[in-house]
């Protein structure tokens, strides 16, 4: 009995380990791309600079099939092997991404559609269609024949499926998608009766006596229902979700050891719901996409983080790239600062884009560690350092977490309610993750943005940015939370609607006006945006701007702690607070811009007595950190081109130097360093 239990809990405890638990420090690869001959030489230099995996295959379907039904991986059987003999693994991406061309052109049913009707050209990639059954059974079968082929190789330890899902075209018009909308809705309805009544129908008509009349939402004289254009994103999302999946259970059966994770953060995903069929999600991080990526790509990598307990980058950048385009090429030290920026917020794995710029084709600007000479030069000599600064940190950090005391809620339904009726290009739920992101970061906070399943009561204050929709069950745990203790602030404009997108007969904010206290009888769109029209007095004088929204409120309960300053809500309350329990309803009746995420960061941290990271940090500097155990390890990046000075005190201890810290400190311009407190 007892040696049953023993071995009961050995199977219990192995099947628990982590598929992912590694730190990754490598390289996209394209073996494909280059003389065989070269591979070698490849590998050397790579396990040099530290590498220890290589991503490969995720466009090669057209080598691994190169006819229909007639398979071939022997080029990446003999990639992998020359790769483990310098100990570097490899992942695997499905190649799903780019069909080959006998693929598109023998069935040109696969192809995604534009809402035009016109499908789209195959001489790119991300081309096809989620639902083309046809694509599906190919998709299926080329993975399994992967996973069966691979199903012994010890070298292979991870795979990717398919390549940034919804990057490019993020929405398909074909009959596939028709047909399968339909189907999604008469699964999710049951009967027409109900979607007619739940989209309200009887607008202009359009009342469906047959599921066959359902359409998606091509361009049309007018604009769509709301309720049809949000199906429409949970739809595209569903599908994308089950298009994983398929490629998920197989590679399970075959690899059941290995980690299984897909790249890249697009529109149209419920990225909360996707990455639940995964071990670990993975990020590409290409900072120039912003000329100063201090701050967005600190938001786009906590949003990133938020998606899955595991957090890893798939592609970071290394060169300067362009495809028609060209965008900026990072100074020295800033691919490794960069790098180092995205752990800080939690990567557990670095793999940079790509080994060796491509010689030809849509992305020979894209720069690699390599250029199109072959001579390592100053990148990898930068590539190689970071791979020797990664490895003295590796053992430690992995698995350790940002804790946070502030979140922001992030509920896709909101923002794709939003992408349709936007009211103005100036309202843009994702700006202000980007606000609270750099109002927390430049206060020296660690931020978390959540989904609505998380669990609230690890924070202290929660923002709830622009949620325009309100059910029972967030109605409720927002109660609880705030019940509880926490401070939960809503912008203007939530809990306007349901999950349908309609309007409902409920006093707005809707299921939480009681909670917050507050009735909003008018609001105010200033158009176009502009930053004199209004402001918010707080009570201590401080005079945030609004530049879009205005709601005017009616208090029940709650106390005002600001006022409006100008239009014909003047003196009228624009922030006001609800106790409730031991916690706070906040409602702060415009939009959350820089200023105001400023103001009440610093007001609430304030009341909560937020203590920052780290004192003593001029402005250029970033600061994270991260924890395991007893163990704290503050990531302190200079984003600047010139030295500075820190005093962070005693009692650190620098992992990269493998010293213990002075008191003061000087980071040169783009140094990274990694402090570790014990507690
Ligand atoms: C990513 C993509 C890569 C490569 C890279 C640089 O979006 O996954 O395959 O295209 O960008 O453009």
């Amino acid at each position: 009995m007892r040696v049953l239990a023993f071995s009961l809990l050995l199977t219990v405890s192995a099947l628990a380990a982590p598929r992912y638990n590694e730190f990754l420090y490598g390289v996209a690869y394209y073996p494909e791309h280059w003389p065989e001959k070269s591979w070698e030489r490849d590998a050397k230099l790579m396990k040099e600079a530290g590498v220890n995996v290589v991503r490969i295959g995720e466009f090669a379907w057209y080598l691994m099939e190169p006819r229909e039904g007639v398979f071939d991986f022997s080029l990446f059987d003999r990639a992998i092997a020359v790769m483990a003999k310098y100990g570097i693994k490899t992942i695997l991406g499905t190649p799903t991404a780019a069909p080959p061309k006998w693929l598109t052109s023998k069935y040109p049913e696969t192809l995604a559609v534009y809402s035009n009707g016109r499908p789209a050209d195959d001489q790119t990639r991300r081309h096809y269609c989620y639902n083309s059954p046809v694509y599906r059974r190919l998709s299926k079968r080329i993975v399994e024949e992967m996973a069966a082929h691979f199903k012994d190789n010890p070298h292979v330890i991870g795979w990717q499926i398919d390549n940034e899902f919804n990057c490019h075209i993020s929405e398909c018009y074909s009959d596939s998608c028709r047909a399968a909308f339909r189907e999604w809705l008469r699964e999710k309805y049951q009967d027409l009766q109900s979607l007619n009544e739940r989209w309200g129908n009887a607008f202009w008509s359009q009342w469906y006596t047959q599921w066959g009349q359902i359409d998606l939402p091509f361009p049309a004289p007018a604009y769509h229902n709301p309720a049809l254009m949000l199906e429409f994103k949970r739809f595209i999302s569903d599908s994308v979700r089950s298009y994983q999946r398929d490629q998920v259970e197989i590679i399970r059966k075959y690899r059941p050891n290995d980690f299984i994770t897909h790249n890249g953060y697009f529109k149209n995903i419920d990225y909360y719901l996707m990455s639940r069929d995964l071990d670990i999600f993975a990020f590409d991080n290409y900072p120039c996409f912003n000329n100063e990526p201090r701050f967005p790509v600190g938001s786009k990598l906590t949003m990133a983080r938020s998606f899955h307990d595991r957090f890893m980058i798939m592609e970071q950048q290394t060169g300067p790239g362009g495809q028609a385009y060209l965008l900026r090429t990072p100074r020295p030290g800033e691919m490794s600062l960069w790098a180092f920026q995205a752990i800080a917020h939690g990567a557990d794995g670095m793999v940079h884009f790509r080994w060796r710029t491509a010689r030809k084709g849509a992305e020979e600007y894209w720069s690699g560690v390599l250029e199109h000479d072959d001579v390592p030069r100053a990148r990898y000599e930068e590539f190689k350092k970071e791979g020797a600064d990664i490895g003295r940190i590796a053992k430690e950090i992995l698995g350790s977490r940002l804790v946070s005391d502030i979140a922001v809620l992030k509920d896709f339904d909101a923002e794709w309610v939003y992408d349709y009726q936007y009211f103005t290009s100036e309202v843009n739920v994702g700006a202000s993750f980007d606000h609270l992101f750099r109002a927390a970061s430049e206060a020296r906070y660690n931020i978390d943005f959540i989904g609505r399943h998380a669990d609230f009561n690890r924070y202290k204050i929660i923002f709830g940015p622009q949620l325009i929709l309100m059910d029972p069950d967030l109605a409720l745990k927002i109660r609880k939370f705030v019940e509880q203790g926490g401070t939960f602030i809503m912008s203007a404009h939530s809990a306007a609607k349901d999950r349908d997108n309609g309007m409902t007969p409920h006093v707005k904010p809707i299921l939480v006006n009681d909670l917050f206290g507050v009735e909003v009888i008018d609001f105010q769109c200033y158009q176009p945006p502009s930053r004199g029209k209004n402001a918010i007095r707080f009570e201590d004088g401080a005079l945030v701007p609004v530049n879009v929204f205005a709601d005017v409120l009616k208090t029940t309960k709650a106390t005002p702690v600001a006022v409006w300053d100008q239009d014909y809500m003047k003196g009228t309350p624009a922030v006001t607070e609800n106790r409730a329990g031991k916690g706070r309803a906040v409602y702060y009746a415009s939009f959350f811009n820089l200023e105001a995420a400023r103001e009440l960061i610093r007001r609430y941290a304030a009341q909560y007595g937020l203590k920052p990271l780290m004192d003593g940090v001029p402005a250029a500097v970033e600061v994270t950190r991260r924890s395991k155990g007893r163990n704290h390890y503050y990531f302190v990046l200079n984003h600047e081109n010139e030295t500075v000075t820190i005093k962070p005190g005693a009692g650190y201890f620098d992992l990269l130097a493998n010293t213990p810290a002075p008191a003061v400190l000087t980071l040169k311009p783009f140094e990274y360093k990694v402090l570790r407190r014990t507690q």
